[in-house]
């Protein structure tokens, strides 16, 4: 079982405009069924963690429709809607607590921390964060929702095209160990 942060980033290391906006992103050529893509990967999800911001940007991008079928830990302290009938639940507990729960839903599945960057680097934090794949548009963006906002050493793993996007998987160096 693999806790994965899986996500698309600006070249200048940005995942949202300051705005939210992923409009930059969404007009970029890609193969869903291609190298490292969206796809394969969902393929082997079996639950997923995201933060507020990437919550609501997904319920309004879907105009309030879910699209995950995995349970879903959306962490926030507020009292967000939830979309109806959807395998959802709020949280403002502990991470490690949380990746505990999410592993057991799983089913022996790997996990995704959908986003944003610092709920990623909590992960990482906590020493339950595996891998982080990056798919690179090739746009900067000056400024924006950052794509990981800590200091971790990584071993690159695996490099790919696919269309315009520049992707690299990499481990999470723990204990000192690259
Ligand atoms: N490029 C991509 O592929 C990609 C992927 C994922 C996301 N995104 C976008 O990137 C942006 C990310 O936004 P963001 O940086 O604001 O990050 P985010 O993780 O989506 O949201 C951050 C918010 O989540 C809540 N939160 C975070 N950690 C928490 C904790 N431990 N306990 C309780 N609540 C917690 C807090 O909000 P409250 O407590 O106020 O609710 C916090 O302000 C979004 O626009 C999203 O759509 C892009």
């Amino acid at each position: 079982m693999t806790t994965h942060f899986y996500t698309s980033s600006s070249l200048d290391g940005f995942i949202a405009t300051d705005e939210h906006s992923l409009d930059w992103l969404l007009t970029q050529d890609v193969d869903q069924d291609g190298p490292m893509a969206y796809t394969g990967f969902e393929r082997n999800i079996g639950a997923l963690a995201m933060g507020s911001s990437t919550y609501e940007w997904v319920m309004r991008h879907e105009e309030g429709r879910w699209g995950y079928t995995q349970p879903t830990w959306v962490f926030t302290h507020r009292e967000l809607d939830l979309p109806a009938g959807a395998d959802v639940r709020l949280t403002q507990d502990d991470v490690r607590t949380v990746h505990s729960r999410m592993v057991e839903a799983a089913g022996g599945k790997d996990l995704w921390v959908v986003g944003g960057g610092d709920l990623a680097g909590q992960f990482a934090d906590a020493g339950v964060l595996d891998e982080v794949w990056v798919q690179y548009a090739p746009v900067t963006l000056g400024s924006g929702a950052p794509l990981l906002p800590r200091r971790l050493d990584l071993e690159l793993l695996e490099v790919a095209r696919n269309r315009n996007f520049l992707c690299g998987r990499y481990r999470v160096a723990r204990d000192g160990q690259a």
